[in-house]
């Protein structure tokens, strides 16, 4: 369905104000609560930027530590919502399953009174992997996992319970700065979505269901998972380039690529390339970063389009052994903490988000009994 040009979905529209983050603003490509995003995914663990966020400082080493050990006791399931994910069936789309395993955490941890949101918010950063892996491991290996593990990060807890051991350093590190890149980015889909919901005085989990049933779709979060599936069907750089021109010939869109709000470049994007390519060489991978490469130049080169914070996490996810329909789910394990966020801004100075419509339908019509339609 066309869009209409007066409309434009919203794009240049200004919908509130933020103190939480700045995306694209001249000379700060992406900033959280003032801080460049390339010092944060330079210096700062996820965690940090998760207290950041949530909780509206950098923490001292002092309370890094003790919010370290919150997230770390908060990561059990309740039996109900284990029983729950065994019953969501395997070959569902995992984004689904965290929609409804959100949802029913509401119903057994209500939400109340909005008093503890900065704990609701901690519990659903602690036990959305949790969630993730406990479904994934029942239904594909048949075990049911402990989710209580030693690791300290959120990234080192993701990978040991998917492999079942604790995983390589290099790997950890890479997705925990994907965490860092990913957990906040204004007013986007997904984002806005939990703020309408938030704007009714609706509870957090609420607002985290909608989010997540926002950033599914492919022309959001989904991208990770559609630009793996377009890079895995070439073989070779010069076949990925002929593919990728036939496809923009057809006016296929390239997940991946473009940005309502970039213009020229994805900030994310050189993190995330130069990731790639060191997990490329770990692997010994010889072909998926130069056929990447080859997807990124005929872009640039035919539609000045570049690569979106997508396009090369879909390959360092690939690099260290994560399931493709985990990498959309693996994003909302870190933009819980943007979301939080959100929704506490919100309530913080709420106003009911009720735009107007044109309304371009027919004119007043004249009522006709159910036996004279025609
Ligand atoms: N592949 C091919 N063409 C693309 C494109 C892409 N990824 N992204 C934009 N274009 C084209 C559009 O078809 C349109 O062409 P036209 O003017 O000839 O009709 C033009 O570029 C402008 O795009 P538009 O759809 O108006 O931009 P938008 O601001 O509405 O969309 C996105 C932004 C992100 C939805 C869009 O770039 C897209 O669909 N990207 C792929 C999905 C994706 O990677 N999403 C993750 C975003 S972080």
């Amino acid at each position: 369905m066309a869009a209409s040009k007066k409309t434009g979905g919203l794009a240049g529209v200004t919908a509130g104000e933020t103190h939480i983050c700045t995306v694209g603003k001249e000379g700060a490509g992406l900033t959280y609560r003032g801080y460049d995003i390339y010092d944060l995914a330079d210096n700062a663990c996820f965690e940090e930027v998760a207290h950041l966020l949530v909780h509206g400082t950098l923490p001292t080493q002092a309370e890094l530590d003790s919010y370290v050990a919150k997230i770390k006791s908060l990561r059990g399931l309740p039996a109900a919502l284990r029983t729950v994910l065994e019953m969501v069936p395997g070959d569902a789309h995992p984004m689904d399953m965290l929609r409804t395993g959100v949802s029913f955490l509401g119903n057994i941890e209500p939400e109340g009174d909005f008093s503890n949101q900065t704990d609701v918010a901690d519990r659903l950063l602690a036990c959305l992997p949790s969630m993730l892996l406990y479904w994934h491991r029942f239904h594909t290996d048949g075990v049911r996992i402990e989710t209580e593990t030693d690791d300290d990060s959120v990234s080192g807890h993701f990978l040991h319970m998917l492999h079942d051991k604790a995983p390589k350093e290099l790997h950890r590190k890479c997705l925990d700065t994907t965490l860092i890149l990913y957990a906040e980015h204004e007013f986007n889909a997904s984002t806005f979505t939990g703020r309408v919901i938030t704007g009714t005085l609706s509870d957090m989990y609420s607002a985290v269901s909608g989010a997540i049933g926002a950033l599914r779709g492919p022309l959001h979060g989904g991208a990770n998972e559609a630009a793996m599936e377009l890079i895995s069907t070439f073989d070779t750089p010069e076949e990925a380039t002929a593919g990728v021109q036939e496809m923009l010939e057809r006016r296929d869109l390239i997940m991946g690529f473009g940005h309502r709000v970039y213009t020229t470049s994805d900030p994310r994007n050189v993190v995330n390339k130069k990731m790639s390519q060191q997990l490329a060489d770990d692997v010994g991978n010889t072909t998926l970063f130069p056929i990447s490469e080859a997807v990124e130049k005929v872009m640039w080169d035919e539609k000045k389009l570049f690569a979106n914070a997508d396009f090369f996490t879909a390959s360092v996810y690939h690099f260290m052994g994560i399931p493709t329909h985990l990498f959309t789910p693996i994003f909302v394990c870190s933009r819980i903490t943007g979301w939080a966020a959100h929704v506490m801004e919100q309530r913080a100075d709420n106003k009911l988000i009720r735009p107007a419509a044109d309304y371009i339908g027919p004119d007043l019509q004249q009522w006709v009994a159910i036996e004279d339609r025609a």
